[in-house]
């Protein structure tokens, strides 16, 4: 038996602190593989916690399998949790762990066969007589997949289960829970902060930011259409480019929108987009452009959909399979507080720095206020910049392309760059998406 799990307008805060989750409302189908995706700290344990029966809730009803169950004991729900931490006991060995909760279950029973399948399940036979302290991070990880597993429960809630294991084993227990989960067909929500271990396990992602839920869908929808600029900040690698820009009056039927100084000229096809942005003439937006959305058109012209850019080569980066060129474009580039990597202080600072914290410490502190405030800063870089202009009065890259590793580019190249017009996204100035419309594309509905 699987369960559905319905979450509807859940509230949480701590000892009478701020609400750590918002009215959060999630249908997790039976069967469901369900990824809740977000920063450190936005409430990801604490919605599994709940769920689990281990927290209680403050508002707002938790169903299960349609049934009000916000009172029902843990062990009630039937719901296996997995933690970040193995949390096996030292003293037993794989077998009596993996046996444990089955002898508390089911006192007279006796846990052998169940464990023995569990253990074929996940290939760990040749390590039940084992103690905790003779298995390597992952065996380890095995055997607490283990533990949850032989209880048969009807939903597996994990918590950053493979976070403290290496790459590789990560990326193998990764496919293996995959494969484990699917073929048991138990519905289950796993909670993790690494975006590409949520879009390659998810049958859909939720992503949270400060308790707040921004997006629920496929991961190629929340990919292709992102809600809003933290959303489409938080998917994807490289991260999507994100490049102020300002609304121009339509010219010959195509808005205009400015970057720095340089123009994109969006053609009529773009009809209710076109619209939405009419709205926004005169005011400051955020055009996003995954990596993926530009090329350089050095040998080759504008094909329908594509409209002229120009860089100046900042920084090659060589990937081995392709070389990512950061380019500048004289646009600034939009701030996502609670994502912004602190930068490293490589050239010497041509203003002197304020006394008092940085630009990043402020944003930090201002993200931490806001929680679920807007999702995009648009202050003047110029006066709260952290970092110094650099040489010759030019604004480090601020544009991202993915390219092909053969590419000849040298440091400080002007380039023509075409961009695909069916890859640009823009956001008003709460980072909410205009364009394209918010509407669900059919072609993206699975
Ligand atoms: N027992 C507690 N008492 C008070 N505050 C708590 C408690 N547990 C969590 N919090 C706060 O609630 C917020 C959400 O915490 P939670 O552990 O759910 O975040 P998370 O998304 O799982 O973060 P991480 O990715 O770091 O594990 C945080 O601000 C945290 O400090
Ligand atoms: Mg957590």
């Amino acid at each position: 038996m699987t369960r559905a799990i319905t979450l509807h307008d859940v509230s949480k805060s701590y000892a009478r602190g701020p609400r750590v989750v918002e009215r959060l409302s999630l249908d997790i189908a039976p069967g469901e593989f369900l990824v809740l995706l977000g920063p450190s700290g936005c409430g990801k344990s604490t919605v599994l916690r709940m769920i689990a029966g281990l927290e209680d809730i403050d508002e707002g009803e938790l169903l299960l399998d349609g049934e009000y169950a916000n009172d029902w004991q843990p062990s009630e729900r039937h719901i296996a949790m997995v933690f970040q931490n193995f949390a096996l006991y030292p003293s037993m060995t794989s077998r009596d762990n993996i046996g444990f909760p089955l002898r508390i279950e089911a006192p007279g029973a006796d846990p052998r066969p169940r464990v023995d399948a569990t253990a074929r399940m996940l290939g760990i036979e040749d390590l039940l007589d084992r103690f905790p302290s003779q298995l390597s991070g992952g065996e380890r990880q095995r055997v607490a997949m283990g533990r949850a597993i032989a209880r048969h429960p009807s939903a597996f809630l994990m918590d950053e289960p493979l976070s403290n294991l290496d790459a590789k084993l990560r990326n193998h227990l990764r496919a293996e829970i995959s494969r484990l989960t699917r073929e048991l067909g138990v519905t289950t929500v796993y909670v993790t902060h690494d975006q590409a271990e949520a879009m390659s396990l998810g049958d859909r992602v939720a992503v949270l930011r400060g308790g707040v839920l921004h997006q629920v869908g496929s991961p190629r929808e929340v990919y292709a259409l992102p809600r809003n600029v933290f959303v489409a900040a938080f998917i994807g690698t490289p991260r999507i480019n994100l490049l102020r820009g300002l609304v121009r009056a339509p010219l010959d039927g195509a808005m205009t929108i400015s970057l720095g100084k340089q123009y994109l000229r969006l053609p009529e096809p773009l009809c209710l987009d076109h619209r939405l942005l009419r709205v926004q003439q005169g005011r400051e937006v955020i055009v996003g452009l995954r990596s993926e959305a530009v090329r350089i058109a050095r040998h080759s012209a504008a094909r329908p959909g594509e409209v002229p850019l120009t860089g100046l080569v900042e920084h090659m980066e060589f990937q081995g399979h392709e070389t990512l060129v950061h380019f500048n474009t004289g646009s600034r580039p939009a701030v996502v507080p609670e994502l912004e990597a602190p930068r490293p202080a490589a050239r010497p600072a041509r203003r002197r720095r304020r006394e008092g914290p940085g630009m990043l410490d402020r944003l930090r502190e201002r993200a931490g206020s806001l929680r679920a405030g807007p999702v995009v800063v648009l202050e003047d870089p110029a006066d709260a910049a952290p970092d110094p202009a650099p040489p010759e009065g030019r604004l480090p890259g601020d544009l991202v392309v993915r390219t092909t590793p053969d590419i000849r580019l040298h440091h400080g190249m002007q380039v023509p760059l075409l961009v695909d017009l069916a890859h640009l996204f823009v956001f008003d100035q709460h980072g909410d998406r205009i364009c394209p419309a918010p509407v669900r594309l059919p072609d993206l509905d699975e």
